[in-house]
């Protein structure tokens, strides 16, 4: 065989599947793993096609038509550093590494200053959509230098998921900015899986609605504003019988979510650069409360309050009214939660000199990743009216959404705490939205607070300069 277009490192699910689907696209595809048997099991199942696959490292290197360009799709961390140490020996000056996993952006940032010390260029790219979404088309994210990007463009826009706006990807920019802007994506999908699985708690809950009424409003959900692939698989997981017979399979599952990591950094990103994400934010804690299983059911049996089960049953009537309600709940705090991720990735921009579109970003996240949603193609309208615009919510189409549902926001938000029932990042978003358009917010006493405690001074609203008091003189 000549040599081979592209090398892929790492042949678990995500590695496989984007490997496969390289090759039918028309690029060659060297493959190597750590362990023997990914790697036999690979080669099995791609006889016929321009597919090598190597045990052997020094052997899989030298089959790459230079300068190469190697994806590595392993576990994030640790083992990155040991396969780039395992490979550094084999490559030359101008060699191309990109790592396609979920890796925190500042030790991509690390690990591409190192390289670019001995010749060697590296790219941190978030990859996005899955086991499905790497075979037949995924949303990618690669940050790195702009030449770099020029050697991988030919590659990367042939296998993304294809759109009507174009392929699933872009260059992001120099630095961690891809992997920054796949974190980000993350906080979204965070927000946007307990957003649904809020209405969800809402729609059963308080509307009494069986996994089958459930997942005919999802399906209709599907067809309207909401559009998007976590809508779509809501209806699907509601449907799904438990193969060992014991009803629908989502009434067996552990109540406890686990995470990797993204969510929690796009976090303290935030918190770090000073910019709200209480819907993203409150998306991780509901994980962390769900994940204190054993805490909880303790506490279930001693703290007191209302039990939203004993909530009084609606009549059809009724029944269609909420559904409406949580509708509309659900879109409002959606589009605050994209608002904050957006508004995130501004501040980073800015902060880094990476010079993120934020409308390109919208663009390649409409098909292909895990948070593709026609409502997508609406942000990117409007940071492409205005690619200036500070807050998504301030874009005038927004802005009408926002007014006509938030009724229904606040019924659902308050229906929900009467009855006891945690809507947490539901009604994050709404102290979000409350809070973002509040013109006077009580500050004023916690300023107060701070300079009467650690003379902190605070400012006057009708003088110039900053103002101390003895708050315990006579
Ligand atoms: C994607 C997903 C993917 C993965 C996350 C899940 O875009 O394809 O985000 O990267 O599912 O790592 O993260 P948690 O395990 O933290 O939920």
């Amino acid at each position: 065989m000549s040599e081979m277009a592209i090398g892929m490192v790492g042949l678990g699910v995500m590695g496989r599947n984007l490997a496969l689907n390289m090759e039918e696209k028309g690029f060659s595809v060297a493959a190597w793993d750590a362990w023997p048997e990914p790697v036999d099991r690979f080669i099995a199942a791609s006889a016929g096609k321009q597919i090598a696959g190597f045990k052997d490292l020094e052997a899989f290197v030298k089959s790459i038509q230079r300068p190469r360009r190697i994806i590595l799709l392993v576990k994030a961390g640790e083992v990155v550093d040991k396969t780039i140490a395992a490979l550094r020996p084999f490559l030359e000056p101008g060699d191309l590494i990109v790592d396609g996993g979920n890796e925190y952006y500042v030790n991509t940032e690390r690990r591409a200053k190192e390289l670019a010390a001995v010749g060697l260029r590296f790219f941190g790219m978030g990859v996005s959509g899955g086991e499905l979404g790497a075979r037949n088309g995924p949303s990618m994210m690669p940050g790195g230098d702009r030449d770099g990007y020029k050697e991988l463009e030919p590659i990367l826009t042939k296998i993304a998921a294809q759109h009507p706006d174009g392929p699933c990807v872009t260059y992001i920019g120099p630095g961690g900015s891809g992997h920054y802007v796949k974190m980000i994506h993350n906080g979204i999908e965070y927000g946007d899986m307990q957003l649904i699985a809020e209405a969800y708690d809402v729609l059963k809950t308080l509307g009494g609605m069986s996994n089958a009424e459930l997942a005919d409003v999802f399906d209709a959900w599907n067809h309207v504003e909401l559009e998007s692939y976590l809508i779509e698989i809501t209806a699907k997981i509601l449907r799904k019988k438990d193969p060992d017979g014991k009803g629908d399979l989502v009434d067996m599952i552990v109540d406890a979510t686990a995470q990797k990591g993204t969510g929690k950094w796009t976090v303290q990103e935030a918190a770090e650069l000073g910019v709200p994400v209480s819907t993203i934010a409150t998306s991780v804690e509901a994980r962390e409360l769900s994940f204190a299983r054993t805490e909880r059911l303790a506490a279930a049996k001693l703290l007191p309050g209302p039990d939203p089960a004993k909530a009084p049953a609606l009549d059809a009537e009724g029944k269609k009214r909420l559904i409406e309600d949580v509708r509309a709940a659900l879109y409002a705090a959606k589009a605050c939660s994209y608002a904050q991720g957006m508004n995130l990735l501004r501040v980073a921009s800015e902060t880094h000199q990476w010079d993120l579109h934020l409308g390109e970003l919208a663009r390649i996240w409409q098909a292909g990743c895990i948070i593709r949603a026609k409502f997508l193609g609406r942000i990117k309208a409007a940071f492409d009216r205005d690619t200036t615009l500070t807050n998504l919510l301030l874009d005038p189409s927004f802005r009408d959404e926002l007014a006509s549902r938030q009724d229904g926001w606040r019924r659902v938000v308050a229906a929900a705490a009467m009855a006891g029932l945690p809507l947490l990042t539901t009604g994050a978003s709404l102290g979000y939205y409350d809070s973002s358009r509040r013109e006077r917010l009580p500050a004023n006493l916690t300023q107060a607070q701070r300079d009467f405690f650690g003379s902190h001074t605070y400012k006057r609203l009708d003088k110039e300069g900053d103002f101390h008091t003895e708050w315990s003189a006579t």
